[in-house]
């Protein structure tokens, strides 16, 4: 099935044996043994978004900000591949060329199919986007690689299948990202960025190609992922850029014409060719022959490689040591692969990633907090959407509520996995653009939630989604008297999850499924911007993969209840003691104390545990350099982060608090100054601390860009390590100052100590380990020894000089002054041995929330008026044990569904959870039977019996 080519110029012979390998490899030029081969591979970079949005990038349109257009792009290089069999392209963004074969004639279609399967033209990552790294959570990764890889297959069947991961341009490479490309058969990684230290040191070595061994769990070779690191970031050797964008001399081959210059073109290219092989191990290098958006006018491009190709082999026969060929990132693997050597084994991952002294890009870590908030909701509501799709049955498509559909929510999912979507190195208005798409996904979706709905619990009153619940808006439950919560619970066991909702009443009755009335409190703890007084907050239960019903009833209106409320305010400047001092949080699990002084948080206690800690935490902000001094000229921007100072300004030494304390909740409410606030709160049966954070709008009148983190200074012995996760699944080690493969030269003490945290971070000694789950990707790290700070807001009032050309200066409709962002950490205090147990559930909690709809009035019967509704429902016969994940419960077509299964541990990190475990799919699900099942690659585009990779050779032979 793997027959990728008919072209048949092969110059050796070869056995019965070899035949199926042979075919396969015809679709590569033939290279010479004895001389330098230079693969030279002709592709564009067509960013899924950026400075232009995702379909004005399609159109060409708006060509007054970047001149870009890849309907044109696709359309030129398919009439230039015809016109010489030899010539080759790579094509890398599903995204674009969906949109574009979508559009073709069966005429085009025939021959872009004759194309692929001849290997001329060929895909490469085939993701609906080339992800960004640092922001990412590998579910939506996942998701969207197999999206893209899923039209190829279907579209182009096995020779569609793109062999090499291809991210030439995301800035930095995490871990988990070449995990994830393993385990989804590809073959090789190649990319273009890497710390210039790095770089450096690797081309004196020769290690700029090697064997990224990508787990710690996963044994060799599952994980392992032979990574090469491009020759120029991704664009042509200086002198050799023949695109229409840019001003390099065409090769001018009449000897009757002026300016002749065949001579001089062959030998900087010889000249280059020989320099790059002195950095390489073996006697293949690899061009990349094109750059962003390039090959608009395919015809400059290629009639000048076709002179270059012939005219740099035409030497050969005056004893040139240097063959050029047409040629692809897979045909260029499987010569390294046949070289048969050994490769530097890699362990860690490549970030930070700084390509000066100066100039770390770890801003973008934090960039756009609130798009970041905003795609982390989405895939936990694109979760649940698909498992609705799957459990509702086809109804849920086209039910009661019309036609709905999670196809658009997958799209724009998709779309913001893009290395300048969620990293938030867009223009404002593409980041405007990816955020609408999401909200349109979600409005399809919410049809098809609601359709599943109605079918599974017999009821079609009509559902809301309060989507601003994080600002105590709620329209229904703020004007109704009676109404009812339905709690979805995406994970595959039971979740507990603390409901608040915006009320204007004073006393509620709230009852479960079974109409035992629940502990619930109204309190005066609204988060501003809505109109409601109260909230009235309970805790829901809701069973693994399924819902249950709560139903609320007002009881009585009017103001609240004063025993609620218990004021202690701090005066924030002059030191006076506060006369009645409620400086102690205690429910269940925690304990946290206050100071009674400052009103900051001082310590914190595992009642179970019996551990305590001494912890304070506060606000601060950098100073965002202007760029304007005499180390270097960088300045703080959407990418780069790079403080004026190494010292944060503290906003305030001392906040203002006010103590909220019910049987179902705690909080004390801290205000550090007009634009930073924070609710340190504890609910009912929660082993977590939350700590709710609100930030903005940034102040710029002092013409000082800022960059706000908050740290938790304790009393933890670290010896300057810490600890981030990679996309939200293995952690890694950090160490201040230092990379596990190089000796680094610090040269920004804070911003070169920075990490990507996408779901969690934690610091530890012997006896003690503080984990903080985040609720978005953040930027991070540890500088002082004890401490861990996190950035949550950046407003920056320069360019860094990068290519989005506009500060980093969020402003909204809703938000004239600047963008206010809220939200939050759970702080976790566990014995180092166990404390995997506590913080991989919590932060699959964070990333898969239960979704909250509401019905006004009584449960009601369906319209036939027979079937009494059911409130209650879970998808599995029980919940899954605790270590694994159900990530993936999909609809794939009319009959077959995609599941994935994850075992959620890492080895040795859970004495209980990190060992193999059985799951029984036939006892899994309460509603679907299992006919048949087959096993599938990472990302469903392989029958894993089929999967097959090269196999690569570590040098330290393990
Ligand atoms: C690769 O090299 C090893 C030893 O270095 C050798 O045993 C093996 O036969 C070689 N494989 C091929 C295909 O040449
Ligand atoms: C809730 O009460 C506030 C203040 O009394 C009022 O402005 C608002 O309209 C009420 N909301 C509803 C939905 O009744
Ligand atoms: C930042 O945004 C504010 C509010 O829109 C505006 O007044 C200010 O000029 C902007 N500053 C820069 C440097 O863009
Ligand atoms: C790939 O697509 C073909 C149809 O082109 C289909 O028959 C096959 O099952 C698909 N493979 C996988 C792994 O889904
Ligand atoms: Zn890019």
């Amino acid at each position: 099935p793997w027959l990728c080519a008919f072209v048949s110029v092969v110059s050796r012979q070869f056995s019965q044996k070899e035949f199926l390998l042979i075919l396969f490899l015809l679709s590569c030029h033939a290279t010479k043994p004895n001389l330098l081969n230079v693969h030279l591979v002709p592709h564009t970079h067509d960013d899924v978004g950026w400075l232009k949005t995702v379909d004005q990038y399609y159109y060409g349109d708006r060509n007054d900000i970047q001149h870009a257009g890849v309907q044109y792009i696709l359309d030129s290089v398919v009439d230039q591949l015809l016109k010489n069999p030899d010539r080759r392209f790579i094509y890398v963004e599903t995204a674009f060329f969906y949109r574009w074969w979508k559009r073709q004639s069966a005429d085009v279609r025939r021959t872009v199919r004759r194309l692929v399967d001849e290997g001329r033209l060929e895909f490469v990552n085939g993701g609906w986007c080339m992800s960004d790294e640092a922001t990412t959570h590998y579910s939506a990764v996942i998701d969207q690689m197999t999206m893209g890889l899923r039209f190829l297959n279907d579209t182009f069947g096995p020779c569609g299948r793109p062999r090499v991961a291809w991210h030439i341009d995301p800035f930095g490479h995490a871990r988990e990202h070449a995990s994830m490309f393993a385990q989804m058969g590809y073959d090789g990684f190649f990319f273009g960025r890497l710390d210039y230290q790095d770089r450096s040191r690797r081309r004196i070595a020769r290690e700029q190609e090697l064997l990224w061994r990508a787990s710690d769990s996963l044994t060799p070779p599952m994980a392992d992922l032979f990574t090469g690191i491009l020759p120029n970031g991704y664009n042509p050797p200086e002198g050799f850029c023949w695109d229409q964008s840019c001003d390099d001399p065409p090769i001018r081959d009449d000897p009757d014409l002026e300016d002749y210059n065949v001579d001089d073109v062959v030998k900087r290219f010889l000249a280059i060719a020989n320099t790059q092989a002195k950095v390489y191990k073996t006697n293949h290098i690899i061009m990349t022959m094109g750059s962003d958006f390039q090959y608009e006018n395919a015809n400059l491009w290629y009639k000048n490689l076709d002179k270059l190709i012939r005219y740099v082999n035409g030497r050969q026969a005056n004893g040139s040591r240097v063959h050029a060929l047409y040629s692809t990132p897979s045909c260029y693997l499987q010569e390294l692969h046949r070289a048969n050597l050994t490769w530097a084994l890699k362990t860690d991952d490549f970030f930070p990633y700084a390509d000066d002294a100066h100039d770390l890009w770890t801003g973008y870590f934090t960039s756009r907090p609130a798009l970041k908030r905003y795609e982390r909701i989405s895939n936990g509501n694109l979760q649940t959407c698909n498992q609705l799709e799957v459990l509702g049955g086809p109804i849920s498509r086209n039910g009661p509520f019309g036609k709905g559909d999670s196809q658009t929510m997958k799209k724009a999912m998709a779309v913001a996995q893009h290395h300048d979507a969620v990293s938030g190195t867009e223009k404002q208005h593409v980041a405007d653009d990816y955020a609408r798409r999401l909200a349109g996904g979600w409005l399809r979706c919410q049809v098809l939630v609601s359709n599943s709905l109605a079918a599974l619990s017999g009821s079609t009153a009509e559902r809301i989604y309060c989507d601003k619940l994080n600002v105590s808006v709620c329209p229904l439950t703020e004007s109704s008297s009676k109404f009812s919560v339905n709690v979805y619970n995406p994970l595959a066991r039971p979740v507990s999850w603390p409901v608040r909702l915006p009320v204007n009443g004073t006393s509620y009755k709230v009852s479960d499924a079974e109409g035992r009335s629940v502990d619930c409190q109204v309190c005066v703890c609204v988060r501003n911007r809505g109109f409601a007084v109260n909230e009235l907050v309970f805790q829901a239960r809701a069973p693994p993969l399924g819902f249950t019903t709560y139903s609320v009833s007002l009881l009585r209106d009017g103001p609240p209840a004063a025993s609620t409320r218990r004021r202690t305010p701090t005066a924030i400047q002059n030191k006076v003691r506060p006369p009645l001092c409620l400086c102690v949080l205690v429910l269940q699990f925690l304990r946290v104390t206050f100071d009674p002084d400052t009103g900051l948080l001082s310590g914190l206690s595992n009642l179970e545990t019996k551990q305590t800690i001494k912890l304070t935490q506060n606000f601060y902000w950098y100073n965002a350099s202007d760029g304007n001094n005499s180390k270097s000229d960088q300045p703080s921007g959407a990418y780069i982060f790079r403080p004026n100072s190494s010292t944060p300004f503290v906003i305030s030494r001392t906040a203002k608090t006010e103590t909220v304390q019910t049987s179902v909740l705690q909080e004390v409410r801290q205000w550090f100054s007009p634009w930073v606030s924070q609710v340190v709160r504890l609910h009912g049966d929660s082993r977590a601390l939350e700590l709710e954070w609100t930030v903005g709008p940034l102040p710029i009148d002092d013409d000082l860009g800022k960059e706000v983190i908050t740290r938790l200074d304790s009393s933890i012995q670290t010896a300057e390590y810490f600890y981030t996760d990679s996309n939200g699944r293995e952690i890694l080690q950090r160490k201040k100052d230092f990379r596990p493969t190089w000796i680094l030269r610090q040269s920004e003490p804070v911003a070169g100590n920075y990490y990507p945290i996408n779901s969690r971070a934690f610091i530890k000694d012997e006896v003690d380990q503080l984990t903080v789950v985040t609720d978005r990707s953040q930027g991070g790290s540890s500088i002082q020894n004890g401490s861990l700070e996190i950035m949550l807001h950046r407003r920056l009032l320069y360019d860094d000089v990068r290519g989005v050309a506009e500060p980093l200066n969020e402003t909204s409709a809703l938000f004239p002054e600047g963008l206010v962002v809220r939200g939050r950490l759970l702080l976790s205090l566990d014995r180092p041995p166990t404390a995997a147990d506590a913080h991989r559930p919590l932060a699959q909690q964070a990333v898969l929330q239960p979704t909250l709809t509401f019905t006004d009035g009584e449960p009601r019967p369906n319209t036939r008026g027979r079937w009494s509704p059911c409130l209650q429902f879970s998808g599995l016969q029980a919940a899954l044990p605790p270590a694994v994940h159900l990530l993936t419960l999909t609809q794939w077509d009319e009959d077959s569904v995609l599941l994935r299964l994850e075992h959620q541990f890492q080895s040795r990190e859970s004495k209980e959870n990190s060992r193999p475990v059985t799951v029984n799919l036939q006892k899994l699900f309460s509603t679907l039977e299992i006919l048949g099942a087959s096993e599938l690659n990472l990302s469903a585009n392989q029958w894993k019996d089929e999967m097959k990779r090269f196999h690569w050779t570590p040098q330290t032979g393990m």
